[in-house]
């Protein structure tokens, strides 16, 4: 017996309802606010990643899926879907045409994390990126947009919004260098990962999740108060627009996000639904990745949702999605009930209707439980005394009545239509 993968799971078909439920309301939402779907690779040259992810963050250091291909390149699989958005928009000329481009994606990603419960190896994002509009109008609206997809999806009031400026390369020089030097007397009591932060990127000793560092990082300079002129009035406007928008947020501090390419606004919506994994999507301002990977400067901004935490979410708050079901199931009595039975279905699949008939050679008790277990309203009972009458004993399960109907009228009835 082959296992599946540690840190990957299978979408069963008696599940997957919940996916497309999913994707439809990503998709839904994402034409409202302008967006066109983007598919970009699964793998990629792993300098992409180094490059645009950063080099000092986890996901690069610690997580990527990276091997040789049989040509002796370094290729990796995609760990997230903002830096392959990016290279294709560079690659594919974009930058000459209209602005803002818009465009979002459903993808599998991979990290080689420590799987538990909300944190997979394989999982899935929703994302969207904007590109070309500096002002805070085009934050507000990426957040906008991720906070009517939960809406949409029913988890909205399940999520709260965090937000906080990391400021521009420049202001945050400072403020990196009053953290190094707050966080200086205390390194011998930090952990390994804190203190290999401390000279490259101090900013994410933060988020550190270690009781020990925690009773520094509590008290530690706050970003907010190092922000620049611009930095400082472009966050101001961005909470004006979600003020004036009705978008409730709590403006948080300690959010610095695990990816290097951001600027200025980032956020996260948190739910505590969801235990120790409690972001469902996170996302943020990166003006500078494109210029890094070779474009003329270009502002972006975008999150990505785990859609495995979604539905985690959707399950803990019982919300309920409705299943598609076929319509009919068509019951063949006899021998040749059963074969008028198939040669029915398919008429009736021709005209649009989701049906289903015996292919299990099974008693008429067992194809009324096998209906029933289907949820079909209708059943069209086929037999001796029917076919002589070129018609079938249709029976709707939820008014409990059964009429007899021609056979040529079946998918006239079944629609509503007699
Ligand atoms: P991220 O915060 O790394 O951001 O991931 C976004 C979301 O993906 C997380 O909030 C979480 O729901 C889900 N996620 C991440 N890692 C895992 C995992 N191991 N297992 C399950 N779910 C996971 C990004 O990926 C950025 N590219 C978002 C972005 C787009 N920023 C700007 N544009």
């Amino acid at each position: 017996m082959i296992n599946i993968p540690k840190g990957t799971k299978d979408a069963l078909p008696s599940e997957i309802y919940k996916w497309h439920y999913i994707e439809e309301c990503a998709k839904r939402t994402a034409e409202r606010y302008g967006f066109r779907e983007i598919r970009t690779p699964v793998f990629e040259h792993t300098e992409l990643f180094s490059r645009g992810v950063g080099d000092t963050t986890d996901v690069v250091q610690k997580e990527m899926y990276t091997f040789l291909d049989k040509g002796n390149r370094s290729v990796t699989l995609r760990p997230e879907g903002t830096a392959g958005v990016a290279r294709a928009f560079i690659e594919n000329g974009l930058q000459g045409g209209v602005m803002p481009f818009k465009a979002y994606y459903l993808i599998s990603a991979f990290r080689y994390e420590r799987p538990q419960a909300g944190r997979l190896r394989e999982f899935h994002q929703f994302g969207a990126e904007l590109y070309g509009a500096e002002g805070a109008a085009a934050d507000a609206e990426a957040i906008a947009f991720a906070d009517r997809f939960l809406r949409e999806i029913g988890v909205g009031e399940a999520a709260e919004l965090h937000i906080n400026s990391i400021g521009c390369p420049a202001c945050r020089a400072k403020y990196q260098e009053a953290l190094r030097d707050y966080f200086r007397p205390h390194l011998g009591d930090m952990c390994p990962d804190c203190n290999s932060r401390f000279l490259k990127n101090p900013m994410r000793m933060i988020d550190c999740k270690e009781e020990g560092c925690k009773k520094y990082t509590r008290s530690a300079p706050r970003m907010l108060d190092y922000l620049c002129e611009e930095c400082r009035a472009h966050f101001e406007e961005l909470k004006a627009l979600l003020d004036g928008a009705g978008i409730a947020y709590e403006v948080d501090p300690s959010i610095v996000r695990g990816l290097d390419y951001y600027s200025r606004t980032v956020f996260e919506f948190t739910s505590d639904a969801l235990g120790a994994q409690s972001t469902v999507l996170g996302g943020g301002r990166y003006d500078t990745l494109l210029v890094q990977l070779g474009a003329k400067p270009t502002p972006a901004v975008g999150f990505a949702a785990g859609l495995e935490r979604l539905i985690m979410l959707l399950d803990a708050l019982q919300t309920p999605i409705s299943e598609q079901k076929p319509d009919c199931y068509l019951l063949g009595m006899d021998e040749a009930s059963r074969r008028k039975a198939f040669l029915l279905a398919e008429k009736l699949r021709e005209k649009g209707i989701a049906c289903e008939t015996d292919l299990m050679g099974r008693s008429l008790k067992a194809q009324f439980k096998y209906a029933d277990k289907l949820g079909v309203r209708f059943v069209a009972v086929i037999g001796e005394s029917e076919l002589a009458e070129n018609a079938a004993e249709v029976k709707d399960m939820v008014a409990s009545s059964s009429v007899r109907v021609k056979f040529d009228e079946i998918a006239q009835y079944i629609k509503g239509g007699m």
